[in-house]
């Protein structure tokens, strides 16, 4: 097991609660030290932990997801709570960084006496996390989570989102019929169990369907130049190149390509979802790019609308992103289960998690099925004039 001091421990930390008046008399847990402070509010509040990425190249994921799952917690506050009491949200920052989340859920579970965990959106993180919360009995449920084995750690481990067998799928799908693609490159993070797992279910869907990867390369979270790889890629002359990964590097990688001559169409997954992308790439660079997600704001769905409006309404006209229709789906399918329980005991709540069925959620009627993961649409986004745009739905 890894020695962390209380002062490495306690880096980055963030405790944010929700309706912070309904807290007279329990100790917001910011203050205290990380032993055995019993005064967590378990008997007054209904205690979530959330673990983001709020800080560091994944910071845009754990901003919006927290801003979903903060308006999901105010708003269930405001209709009355669950079971007599009001629910409080703790939630603190991993800094995208490896091993912090590990740290702070054991927290939220021996310090702050927390009733279920709510994270994380990279699926590296939530895996880190997640036998810790599977061996405590404590249920966690991922917003955005995709990559197939952050469930399979454990019956308690839930997801509110598509896994990526489907979402590579898809995109081979769309690399052969809307982008005309035989021969694909591929450039991955190994860094990452999300980027590294989507390339594989993208190049069993594409070869299966006819496609060839004509050129695999790899880069690492936090480089910086790409062009060793593009270069490469260029010489192989593919049809269009698919980058499984997050926004950061997409970003960079699009700009570099573009500087390199190369005009050929890049896509990616959810991963690439953040306004940062434009900002980094540069708008221009990003004509020709597409990528897959799991809503967009654009959508007329009434429930999608009134979300879209509270959530502006709530966060400075900004507009909700998937990572934040995801948040707040992922509180409201946890309340909605503790409800059905009548309790916050954590064995009933998995129960109740694992009978999840046809819930009204925001990114779409949300059934969890044996395997703890939901099966839902994905939206195509491009980007036009320097703007996100809606292409098309995929049904699962
Ligand atoms: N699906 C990504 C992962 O599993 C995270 C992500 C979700 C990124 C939604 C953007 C939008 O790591």
């Amino acid at each position: 097991m890894m020695k962390l001091s209380p002062d490495t421990s306690r880096r980055g930390f963030l405790t944010l609660v929700a309706a912070a008046a309904l807290l007279a008399g329990c100790k917001p847990s910011g203050g205290s030290g990380s032993g055995g402070d019993a005064a967590g509010g378990g008997a007054s509040t209904i205690v979530v932990g959330e673990f983001a990425s709020l800080t560091g190249t994944e910071a845009t994921f754990g901003k919006s997801s927290h801003e979903g799952t903060l308006l999901a917690i105010e708003e269930l506050n405001k209709a009355g709570g669950l079971l007599g009491k009001q629910f409080s949200l703790i939630t603190e920052d991993n800094r995208s960084t490896a091993g912090e989340s590990v740290t702070i859920v054991k927290k939220f579970i021996s310090r702050d006496h927390v009733v279920a965990v709510l994270g994380e959106v990279a699926s590296g993180r939530s895996m880190e996390a997640a036998p810790v919360c599977q061996q405590a009995g404590i249920p966690m449920v991922s917003p955005s989570s995709t990559n197939p084995k952050v469930t399979e750690i454990g019956d308690y481990i839930f997801r509110v989102c598509f896994i990526d067998p489907f979402q590579g799928k898809l995109l081979a799908d769309f690399a052969t019929k809307t982008l005309k693609a035989k021969k694909v490159a591929l450039l991955s993070d190994v860094s990452s169990a999300y980027s590294d797992g989507l390339g594989r279910f993208f190049r069993e869907g594409f070869t299966a369907g006819g496609g060839e990867i004509i050129s695999e390369q790899k880069y690492t979270s936090k480089d910086k130049d790409f062009k060793a790889q593009l270069t490469a890629i260029k010489a192989a002359s593919p049809d269009a190149i698919f980058v499984p990964g997050y926004y950061t590097e997409a970003g960079l990688i699009v700009a570099q390509a573009r500087q390199l001559g190369i005009t050929l169409p890049i896509f990616g997954g959810d991963g690439w979802e953040a306004p940062e992308l434009i900002q980094i790439a540069g708008g221009e660079a990003l004509a020709n790019t597409y990528y897959s997600t799991h809503y967009s704001p654009e959508s007329s769905d009434a429930r999608v609308q009134t979300f879209v409006k509270a959530f502006q309404a709530r966060f400075n006209g900004e507009t909700p992103d998937a990572m934040a229709a995801l948040g707040y789906d992922s509180a409201m399918v946890l309340a909605d289960a503790m409800k059905r329980a009548g309790t916050t005991d954590g064995a009933k709540v998995r129960d109740a998690l694992a009978a999840t069925k046809d819930y009204p959620c925001v990114t779409g009627k949300t059934t969890l099925d044996a395997a703890r993961n939901a099966s839902k649409a994905a939206v195509i986004i491009t980007v036009k004039d320097g703007k996100f745009k809606y292409l098309e739905t995929i049904q699962p």
